[in-house]
């Protein structure tokens, strides 16, 4: 694990949405590496966001790698309308495809829309376990210390336990996680084995944020070598 590096990519959530181009500019400004941009479709989780439009905007002004999450309820039929906005790393949720056939059908329908990086994502109360046939297959898990659909949200730290036991199996690729993370919970994420951190209240909600920015990946970088 030591010679990871840590990527801190603020949620945008949590940014003025009249004001969107001057968010990216700060946060980038800050020292984000990546930008975390939370679709929802007000089915999958019961709230509405972004969608292609908005995300292809935010790529235009945006330097850092888009890293948008997919909280909708078919991630494989807008695939390509993100993947043309603008998305990085696209990463869609295991409940809306439940076993390994059906997220390889996902994964598939991904990589044919261009995705450069196809992430796969675990609300708390779902097992990692089936993800152990899909490491050859995906660039990132994302385990939510929170359950999707709202920032602000209090940290679940018995998903820790998730991240630990998926880096166990040997798993090399990153680990994201989102949800409640500020500068002390994230301590427990990097010693878990995570390497992405998302958060969205507690660095736009901060008054230096790119002090937070720091804090947050010296922390990230101490407790990863403890872990
Ligand atoms: C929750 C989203 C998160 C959220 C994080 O559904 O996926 O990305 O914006 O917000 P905080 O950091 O405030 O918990
Ligand atoms: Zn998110």
């Amino acid at each position: 694990m030591t010679d990871r590096r840590v990527l801190i990519s603020p949620s945008l959530l949590s940014c003025d949405f009249a004001r969107i181009a001057e968010g990216v500019e700060m946060i980038e400004a800050a020292g984000a590496d990546w930008l975390h941009v939370d679709v929802m479709d007000g089915h999958f989780v019961p709230n509405l966001t972004i969608g292609p439009p908005v995300v292809k905007a935010i790529s235009k002004v945006a330097k850092a790698p888009l890293d948008v999450h997919l909280m909708i309820s078919d991630p494989a039929q807008y695939a390509e309308a993100f993947v043309k906005a603008g998305a990085y790393v696209l990463t869609f949720h295991w409940e809306v495809a439940p076993s390994v056939e059906e997220s390889r059908a996902v994964i598939a329908a991904f990589r044919a829309a261009g995705v450069q990086k196809v992430g796969i994502s675990v609300n708390p109360d779902t097992p990692v376990e089936p993800l152990v046939e899909l490491f050859d297959e995906v660039d990132l898990i994302l385990v939510m210390s929170v359950f999707p659909g709202f920032g602000g949200q209090k940290f679940m730290g018995e998903v820790s336990s998730k991240v630990r036991w998926l880096r166990d199996q040997g798993y090399q690729g990153w680990i994201e996680m989102d949800g409640g993370i500020n500068g002390e919970t994230i301590s427990e994420c990097a010693e878990a084995g995570a390497d992405v951190f998302v958060a969205g209240s507690a660095i736009f909600g901060s008054d230096d944020i790119p002090a937070t920015i720091s804090e947050f990946r010296a922390t990230a970088l101490e407790r990863m070598h403890v872990g």
